[in-house]
């Protein structure tokens, strides 16, 4: 690990960054006293408008009550929030002189909850924080309140990051602000509420969990990465790295394992509960490694949506879930980084659940590809950017919408630029006619 290279501009060390967690049934019952010795006394909440009316809400207000905790409640969060809805979170955050938050739903709520205290806390536009070249690359001012996140999808990851992920409709394309400052105090993630998920629900963040695991696993290594001039300027998404790996390759396992059962059944406790395991951990490395392409592509698969709509997820308006917005381009995608690391993607592919006996380098690609798609027909999601509407005339135009995601492309294996992303774009129209 050393100096691999003998290179001094290069990086030779990593960071192991988590939230502190809290992982089981029950856990959500801890809420007050857990806010309590983060010194709460006046807590905001967020969460949207279904996950309101459910048992995890419920839990949280009987558990804050009982700890004599005063709070508000802001039920509102979009599911992959535009950002014409986020001023009305940032005022509701700023009115509340709140000295902690609290966020319980999937990750729009928790990464709406991170932006409204952000910008509640250090005033500034939208895109402040937003990374260059869409947004100004400001660094966050400051410490942040104290945030609990409780997640009740096993997918987001976001609990344990500190990346808030917005949808920036004027450019037609989605993008995040990153900064360690963002990630949540402390994760409750308490499985036992996964059970109220629609299995489409349980399907599009499966795979992104399955995605965050891929990706961080197959990543540009840290040592690859230059060295910073300082410790803060040290990413967040610092590349593969061997803390990463361990999260990685287990998420995996436990997708391979799972997904498909908990997909199909509801009442499949133990495998809704692997599959919240598999999130949690795959949370940790992406927060620590970084994400790549399939996650860069999405921003431009969800933000160019014209008129697909998936059930399972409220409102009117046309929305691509996030975690099948990622998982349409990963096999394309996969097929294509295999090149540069065989035996690690046919490492991937076996944790997945692929029989690899007798494959050769050159078929780590088509194996793992394979073993996605499949995966993909068995949970019924969508099998191309064909089903999701595209076509041949939108290649260019996901190409351009994702080439500008620099921290995410930089973190891919090899360089891709516009034409090289183009043809990822080709790769992954229809996985029917080239499987
Ligand atoms: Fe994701």
């Amino acid at each position: 690990m050393g100096c691999a290279h003998g290179l001094v501009d290069h990086e030779t060390m990593f960071s192991m960054d988590a939230s502190a967690i809290t992982f089981g049934r029950g856990a959500l019952g801890e809420l007050g006293a857990r806010l309590l010795e983060l010194g709460a006394r006046r807590v905001g909440v967020f969460t949207d408008p279904r996950v309101a009316r459910l048992p995890p809400l419920e839990a949280a207000r009987a558990s804050l009550s009982s700890a004599g905790i005063d709070f508000a409640i802001y039920d509102a969060c979009h599911v992959e929030p535009k950002d014409r809805y986020l001023p009305d979170a940032i005022s509701f955050a700023r009115e509340g002189a709140f000295d902690a938050y609290l966020s319980v739903g999937g990750g729009s709520s928790i990464d709406t909850c991170k932006l409204a205290s952000l910008h509640a806390t250090y005033p500034a536009d939208l895109l402040a924080y937003v990374n260059a070249p869409l947004g100004e690359g400001r660094p966050v001012p400051g410490p942040l309140p104290p945030h609990v996140a409780c997640p009740t999808t096993s997918g987001t990851g976001s609990e344990c990051t500190g990346i808030a992920v917005f949808d920036l409709a004027s450019r037609r394309v989605k993008t995040a602000v990153a900064s360690r400052r963002l990630r949540p105090s402390l994760a409750l993630v308490d499985p036992g509420f996964t059970r109220t998920l629609p299995s489409e629900v349980v399907a599009a963040s499966g795979f992104d969990v399955l995605c965050h695991a891929l990706e961080s696993f197959t990543a540009r290594s840290f040592l690859r990465r230059p060295r910073p001039g300082s410790p803060e300027r040290r990413p967040m998404s610092q590349g593969k790295n061997p803390w990463s790996d361990m999260g990685s390759l287990e998420a995996l396992r436990l997708a391979g394992r799972y997904l498909e059962r908990a997909v199909r059944d509801e009442g499949d406790d133990e495998a809704r509960e692997g599959l919240s395991w598999a999130a949690t951990l795959a949370g940790i490395a992406f927060g620590n490694a970084g994400v790549h392409l399939p996650h860069a592509m999405s921003y431009s698969v969800a933000g160019l949506v014209r008129d697909y709509r998936s059930s399972g997820y409220p409102g009117e308006e046309p929305l691509v879930p996030h975690g099948v917005s990622v998982v349409v381009s990963a096999p394309s995608v996969f097929r294509r980084t295999a090149l540069e690391a065989p035996g690690l993607h046919l490492q991937a592919a076996v944790a997945l659940g692929a029989d690899v006996r007798g494959a050769s380098p050159g078929d780590a690609g088509p194996v793992l590809g394979e073993r996605l798609v499949a995966l993909m027909r068995a949970c019924r999601v969508p099998l191309g950017l064909s089903a999701l509407g595209y076509g041949e005339a939108d290649l260019a135009p996901l190409a351009r919408g994702a080439i500008v995601q620099k921290r995410l492309v930089d973190n891919a294996p090899f360089a891709v630029d516009e034409e090289a992303m183009r043809a990822l774009f080709a790769g992954a129209l229809d996985y029917e006619v080239t499987p």
